[in-house]
């Protein structure tokens, strides 16, 4: 397994396999068995897997964790040369964004996203996603990929991402991953890091609140905003602090009406100082 830390050695290795059909997963690196699963996925697919680790500061919030984010390379190449990634491409903040401090976004060519972006989690991480499509835009420019895997623990981004290459014509077939759970069915997420013992356990009430609603809609209740309203209840009570429960369609993320037969419900909320996704799609 190559590792790379700029783009002219990742350009390098790639043009020594120009017939190559190359597949790519985008991480910030702390890896679990979740992105194992997507590199897995890709090695399925493809003949060169290219696995990015870069915690990209433009997708942080000036109160978030981009500082005290985990940067775990050498276990993260032990847990990725097991899964047989090709390449490693981990770059530092400077070759990424060569003419800005990472920061600054006045210095930025950057990307907007579609208005998709602003709501749930993007309502309360603002500008979260243009960091995100920018620096995914840039790593498709830099390894280009014919498959790029996503994993659909983080659902908004999945969609934003479709756009992203639907809108600007990249060409890259875009796929999801499952969402890989502790036995408790708590989604397996980098940040869980940040959990102790007793706030892991507690954690997977984010992962039941969601498993009653999937219940309650296959039982026939469609009135969405009680559902959603009756949850963030129970997370109040429980301790959590919420930042929104919603049910959307499975296809686009817009509002369901009652006919509606595919839905995906999702939330997000603080347990302590951590700050947690999840969603689960349903459908009759
Ligand atoms: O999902 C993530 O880990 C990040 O948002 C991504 C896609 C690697 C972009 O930084």
């Amino acid at each position: 397994m190559q590792v790379c830390h700029s783009v002219r050695e990742l350009r390098a290795f790639l043009a020594h396999h120009p017939q190559a059909k190359v597949g790519f997963v985008p991480t910030m690196g702390n890896l679990h068995a979740g992105h194992c699963q997507l590199v897995t996925q890709a090695k399925q697919l493809a003949e060169i897997v290219v696995v990015s680790i870069f915690v990209n500061p433009l997708q942080f919030g000036v109160n978030e964790d981009f500082g005290s984010y985990p940067r775990t390379l050498a276990a993260d190449c032990e847990q990725l040369e097991a899964v047989g990634a090709d390449v490693v491409f981990a770059p530092t903040v400077t070759e990424m964004y060569p003419d800005f401090d990472g920061q600054d976004l006045r210095q930025a060519v950057v990307i907007q996203p579609p208005a998709l972006a602003n709501e749930l989690c993007g309502a309360s991480r603002p500008g979260h996603f243009v960091g995100v499509a920018t620096v995914v835009a840039k790593l498709f420019n830099m390894v280009q990929p014919q498959v790029a895997v996503f994993g659909k623990k983080d659902y908004q981004q999945l969609m934003v991402i479709r756009a992203l290459v639907r809108q600007l014509n990249f060409n890259v077939e875009i796929l999801a991953g499952e969402t890989v759970r502790e036995p408790s069915g708590l989604a397996m997420s980098s940040r869980n890091g940040y959990l102790s013992a007793t706030e892991k356990t507690q954690a997977a009430q984010l992962y039941q609140q969601l498993q009653r609603i999937k219940q309650a809609l296959l039982a026939g209740q469609r009135d969405y905003a009680s559902l959603c309203k009756q949850a963030v209840a129970g997370l109040n009570q429980q301790g959590w602090q919420v930042d929104y429960v919603d049910i959307r369609r499975q296809t686009d993320l817009t509002l369901p009406d009652a006919n509606d037969q595919a839905w995906v419900v999702l939330a997000a909320a603080r347990l302590g100082g951590t700050r947690l996704i999840d969603n689960c799609e349903v459908s009759l």
